[in-house]
């Protein structure tokens, strides 16, 4: 199977719809709950768990979505990032159609804090665990990592698109990489 396409490829379209509307929805609930809404609160705690739902809809997608959506096609294996690092490593940009390994091993990441939101979210509303602080720190600690990972993966975006001639942001909006 080959991760990399070195053909002179211009055009390719990357992202299905669902996958569009996952990511943006799925920026807005996180961004409403970082920065706008007032913690806890129910609004709050809808924006968090239609977070949560969309990031399980997505790894069920991740399993029946078109080709670039799937897991199998880059998920970020030792012997996949291996073979990443050291094309970087020697100066080279492969052109990679969907996700790089790096760029998989962040999405990963992000949508486990995520899930851990909805999970300690959860917890906080149970009576067992009512007003426990060091659960409210616990959830805050993850917000606080979400916060710093989604800065570094929106800033690699930007870079990235410099590096490899193609804007990443705008193939998230549209479906299609091209490159210049
Ligand atoms: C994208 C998902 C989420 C983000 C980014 C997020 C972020 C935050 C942040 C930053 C705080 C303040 C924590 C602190 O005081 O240190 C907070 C508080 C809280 N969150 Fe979330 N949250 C998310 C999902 C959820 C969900 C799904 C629930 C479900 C009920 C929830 C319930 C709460 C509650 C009850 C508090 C208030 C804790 C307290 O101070 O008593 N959150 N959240
Ligand atoms: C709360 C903030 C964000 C979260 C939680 C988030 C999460 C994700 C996730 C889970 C993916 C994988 C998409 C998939 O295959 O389904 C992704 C991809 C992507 N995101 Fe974000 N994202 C956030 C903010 C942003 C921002 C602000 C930008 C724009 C600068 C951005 C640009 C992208 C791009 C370009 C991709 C595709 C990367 C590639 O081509 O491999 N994201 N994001």
């Amino acid at each position: 199977m080959s991760m990399f396409n070195q053909t002179d490829t211009r055009r390719e379209k990357v992202w299905d719809p669902f996958v569009r509307m996952f990511h943006w929805t799925l920026v807005s609930c996180v961004m409403l709950n970082l920065f706008i809404l007032e913690e806890g609160k129910l609004a709050h705690r809808w924006s968090g768990y239609i977070a949560t739902g969309l990031v399980l809809a997505r790894i069920v997608w991740g399993f029946i979505g078109s080709k670039h959506a799937r897991f199998a096609s880059f998920f970020p294996t030792p012997s996949r990032l291996g073979a990443h690092l050291s094309a970087v490593k020697t100066g080279e940009h492969p052109q990679v159609i969907g996700h790089n390994p790096l760029g998989a091993l962040m999405m990963f990441a992000l949508m486990g804090l995520v899930l851990s939101l909805g999970v300690t979210g959860y917890m906080m509303g149970m009576d067992a665990y009512y007003e426990e602080d060091w659960l409210i720190d616990i959830h805050g600690t993850i917000a606080n990592t979400l916060m710093a990972l989604v800065g570094l993966h929106a800033l690699a975006a930007i870079v990235m698109s410099r590096v490899e001639r193609v804007n990443l942001v705008r193939a998230m909006i549209t479906g299609v990489k091209e490159w210049r």
